[in-house]
């Protein structure tokens, strides 16, 4: 029997596979937070300080992870959230994403930063639940534009990210001098010199094909202002977005409507008020603010202000089955996962994206099992042992 495990037992190790795969600089624009990292640590240490409660003599010889997300059954109670880079980290890595969730049966959601046009994801992706992530731009009609082609496409849900007004300071960025279409500096040309496999596996298949990525998804003006930005300085400038923005996109998008980047559960309330069927409780993964609350810190108030109305996601910092029954012990409906999932697509494309799957998808059975608890559907705020408030 062949072993799918590619060595990787958790997803530690599928970073540290990643890490080895990647120039210095493309592997800390996919790690790190911004700033001091503070918001990164404090997104584990947030859900580290959470405990569980087991109960035993339960019978969990039948287990079940499945969850109903907008009228669908999914096998776990997963997203694929968006991950601007995932097709620098892996040739048409997000194509390489896109069906390891397919398969999987979970949704995906592309990024409106990726170097793969949202058509051929489309076609090529496998053919399972496919999400968008919608940057709204200053430039209102081009974003509008971007709707347009989407629904078209077929994609199923817009996921609006709604707490990015400007570019977060990611000054290693900046350091390591990688930009998008890449320019080879001395100092990231070394860098991707001692990083063979990603040379000649990545950059050099983009070469012989369709020449050096680019935002495929961005229309021709702005994508002309983007290029060669340093990573992380390349977010259009949306400085001027209100609440009657994500309105106006709730006018013209027909499908599931999902506000992602919320950390207070007031802004919860006005993204359903706007017309909004999810949101997305996120810091970014750390990226934005770097003192910003842990997004599991806001969970419960938020799913008591509008988790009637609304299923209320989240992301930021979940790497272990527990991490994810711990969100859905508190209220949450499903967890989005950034890095877990694009580790293993720079470690081994579709093949390691499906590991970081399978890692998480044992690890909550395991413990779903280990807490007396036959079925994630059970889990409420008495498995749990929320930190004190301090
Ligand atoms: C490298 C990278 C690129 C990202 N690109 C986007 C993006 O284009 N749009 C977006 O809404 N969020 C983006 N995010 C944020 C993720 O969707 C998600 O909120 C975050 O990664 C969750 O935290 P985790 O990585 O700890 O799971 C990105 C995150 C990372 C790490």
């Amino acid at each position: 029997m062949s072993d799918n495990t590619l060595g990787a037992y958790n997803i530690a190790d599928l970073r540290e596979m990643a890490r080895r795969r990647l120039p210095k600089g493309i592997f800390e624009f996919i790690d790190r937070g911004n700033e001091d990292d503070i918001a990164l640590r404090n997104n584990r240490a947030a859900l580290d300080r959470i405990k569980l409660k087991p109960r035993t003599l339960v019978d969990v010889s039948k287990r079940s992870q499945e969850i109903t997300l907008f009228g669908k059954r999914q096998p776990m109670p997963i997203v694929i959230g968006p991950t601007g880079t995932t097709g620098q980290v892996w040739y048409r890595g997000e194509i390489a994403l896109a069906r390891a969730a397919a398969a999987a049966g979970i949704p995906f959601t592309l990024a409106t930063g990726s170097t793969t046009a949202l058509e051929q994801v489309i076609e090529q992706g496998g053919g399972g639940r496919m999400w968008f992530q919608l940057y709204i731009w200053p430039e209102r009609s081009v974003a509008y534009e971007m709707v347009e082609r989407v629904r078209k496409a077929g994609f199923e849900a817009l996921v609006v990210t709604i707490d990015s007004p400007v570019s977060p300071n990611r000054e290693f960025n900046l350091r390591n001098g990688f930009t998008l279409p890449f320019k080879f500096t001395p100092r990231s040309t070394t860098d991707v010199l001692m990083h063979p496999r990603w040379l000649f596996g990545v950059i050099a298949r983009y070469l012989l094909t369709t020449g050096m990525p680019r935002y495929e998804n961005y229309p021709g003006e702005i994508k002309s202002n983007m290029t060669a930005q340093p990573m992380g300085r390349s977010m259009p400038k949306n400085d001027s977005l209100t609440w009657d923005d994500l309105r106006a996109v709730r006018k013209i998008w027909p499908r599931t409507l999902i506000a992602k980047g919320i950390l207070d559960a007031r802004d919860a309330v006005l993204a359903a008020d706007c017309g909004a069927d999810g949101v997305v409780l996120s810091n970014h993964g750390g990226i934005l603010v770097d003192s910003a609350i842990a997004p599991i810190d806001v969970l419960e108030e938020t799913v008591d202000a509008v988790g009637k109305r609304i299923p209320v996601f989240i992301d930021s910092g979940y790497r272990r089955g527990s991490d994810i029954i711990k969100a859905l012990a508190l209220g949450a409906k499903a967890v989005f996962i950034g890095r877990p999932t694009l580790y293993g697509t720079a470690a081994a494309g579709q093949v390691g994206a499906a590991r970081a799957i399978t890692i998480l998808r044992d690890e909550i059975d395991r413990v779903l099992a280990l807490i007396g608890c036959p079925d994630v559907a059970a889990l409420n705020r008495e498995y749990v042992v929320p930190p004190r408030p301090h």
